[in-house]
């Protein structure tokens, strides 16, 4: 497997949390099922009902402190240490286990639960504690924080740098994404297109399966080690 690669792009998904205690999106017991996205996850919800997003992050970021990150997490943190060549790790994950694992090469593409965000000067800072609407930014001074969340028809984070790292990479990996969203859900393709060999690791087959070279079935906590050891061997 890891002849002639030297640059790897890992996408990342809820799946690979799972095991950690976080709820996916799309599962039976997903966490969309106790919300519809269009109630909490839109600028829209957030104009309409603006105490109910900040609740439903500020709980989501208090589940934080009850979960540590699982075996996928440490894993992709141990090959970000050691891989020599160029690594980038993509999260469509807002939680904070892949840094709390030590991954240093990394990306939130839709956001962190723990950053806020200025809506009048976009100023992001530090968020650990309860976001009440109407907190004051300390750049400009102004009632405007908002959860640090890409919402559903805004446009996800470094796209430019992500659209690089897919056109020059070797090996291009998903882990734990039911490719359902996109720009993410085309990442396969882009990589693919530029040459890139791709693996999907997944508990189920992901509406993108076809686009993989190969599709290897199971818990994130026992594929991802075994592909890195694979990797560093
Ligand atoms: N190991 C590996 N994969 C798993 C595991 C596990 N233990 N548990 C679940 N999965 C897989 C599921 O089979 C599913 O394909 O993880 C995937 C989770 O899919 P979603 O719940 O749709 O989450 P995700 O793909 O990350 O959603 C993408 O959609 O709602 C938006 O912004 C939100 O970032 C999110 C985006």
């Amino acid at each position: 497997m890891t002849r002639d690669i030297h640059n790897i792009v890992i996408l990342t998904g809820a799946g690979v949390s799972a095991e950690s205690g976080l709820a996916t999106f799309r599962g039976p017991d997903g966490l969309w099922e106790g919300h519809r996205v269009e109630d909490v996850c839109t600028p829209e919800a957030l104009a309409r009902d603006r105490a109910l997003v900040h609740r439903f992050y500020d709980e989501r970021r208090a589940k934080l402190g009850e979960v540590a990150p699982n075996a996928a997490h440490e894993a992709l943190a141990a090959l970000d240490r050691a891989w020599d060549g160029e690594l980038l790790i993509v999260t469509q994950n807002v939680d904070d286990l892949h840094e709390r694992a030590g991954a240093k090469r990394l990306i939130h593409m839709h956001g962190e639960l723990k950053s806020a965000l200025c809506a009048a000067c976009g100023k992001a800072v530090p968020w650990d504690a309860a976001l009440p609407p109407g907190s004051v930014c300390d750049g400009c001074g102004k009632p405007a924080l908002r959860p640090d969340i890409v919402f559903f028809g805004e446009m996800p984070y470094r796209m430019d740098e992500i659209d690089d790292a897919l056109g020059q990479a070797d090996l291009f990996v998903s882990i734990g994404t039911s490719g359902a969203v996109y720009p993410a859900a085309g990442f396969v393709q882009t990589a693919r297109h530029h040459g890139a060999r791709t693996l999907e690791l997944n508990l189920d087959p992901s509406a993108g399966s076809f686009y993989f070279h190969e599709s290897r079935l199971g818990p994130a906590s026992l594929l991802v080690p075994a592909l890195v050891r694979e990797l560093l061997a």
